[in-house]
């Protein structure tokens, strides 16, 4: 698998990978909208264990969250893809994105969502992606509905309200 668009690349990870990981587990705005710590790591070893899961779930399933990096200079800028998650009880997927707070709003989380819906929905034939973000997230909302999801209803995620989107293979 490998994705590109207008103006970014985006592929599975690799080894090589460790040293994006520590850069976006440190980075104030990839950790923006996330309970502190989910992405630290102690050191070196822990961020190649953290990659070599992605890759697995990868190689598992052909489904995760992704590297993006820029086609043009090849600098890493953040991640895009999808995870399961339980919705009342089933197992759905969810689109899921956060950049390095210096490539916010250049159109990055946009554009990458859109490959990756078509990746999804178009050549893994998943009948449909879920999005979701809190009220206090206004850009991540305002990429969900750029990209065609259609809200669903409030819920609650980490103990927070929640707006649930849907889109569907059409
Ligand atoms: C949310 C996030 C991924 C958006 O990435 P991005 O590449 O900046 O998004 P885009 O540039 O494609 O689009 C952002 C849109 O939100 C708008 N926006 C940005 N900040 C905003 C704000 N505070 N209020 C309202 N709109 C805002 C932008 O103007 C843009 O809309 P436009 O294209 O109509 O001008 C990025 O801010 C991020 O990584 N945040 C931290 C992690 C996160 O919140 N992930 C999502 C968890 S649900």
């Amino acid at each position: 698998m490998e994705i590109k668009t207008s103006r970014l690349l985006i592929r599975p990870w690799k080894d090589e990978d460790v040293k994006h990981y520590l850069a976006m587990s440190v980075d104030v705005g990839y950790n923006c909208f996330t309970p502190p710590g989910v992405y630290l790591v102690k050191d070196e070893g822990e961020a190649l264990t953290k990659v070599r899961l992605r890759i697995k779930n990868f190689t598992d399933s052909g489904i995760g969250k992704f590297p993006i990096f820029l086609k043009e200079t090849g600098e890493f800028i953040g991640t895009c893809g999808a995870d399961k998650f339980d919705l009342d009880g089933k197992q759905e997927y969810e689109l899921g994105y956060r950049f390095m707070l210096n490539h916010w709003n250049k159109g990055y989380a946009t554009e990458s969502a859109n490959a990756l819906l078509d990746y999804l929905l178009k050549d893994l034939k998943l009948p449909q992606v879920h999005a979701f973000a809190v009220y206090q997230n206004p850009a991540s909302l305002k990429v969900i509905e750029k990209v065609g999801f259609t809200y669903l209803r409030d819920f609650m995620w980490s103990n927070l309200v929640h707006r649930l989107y849907i889109k569907s293979c059409s």
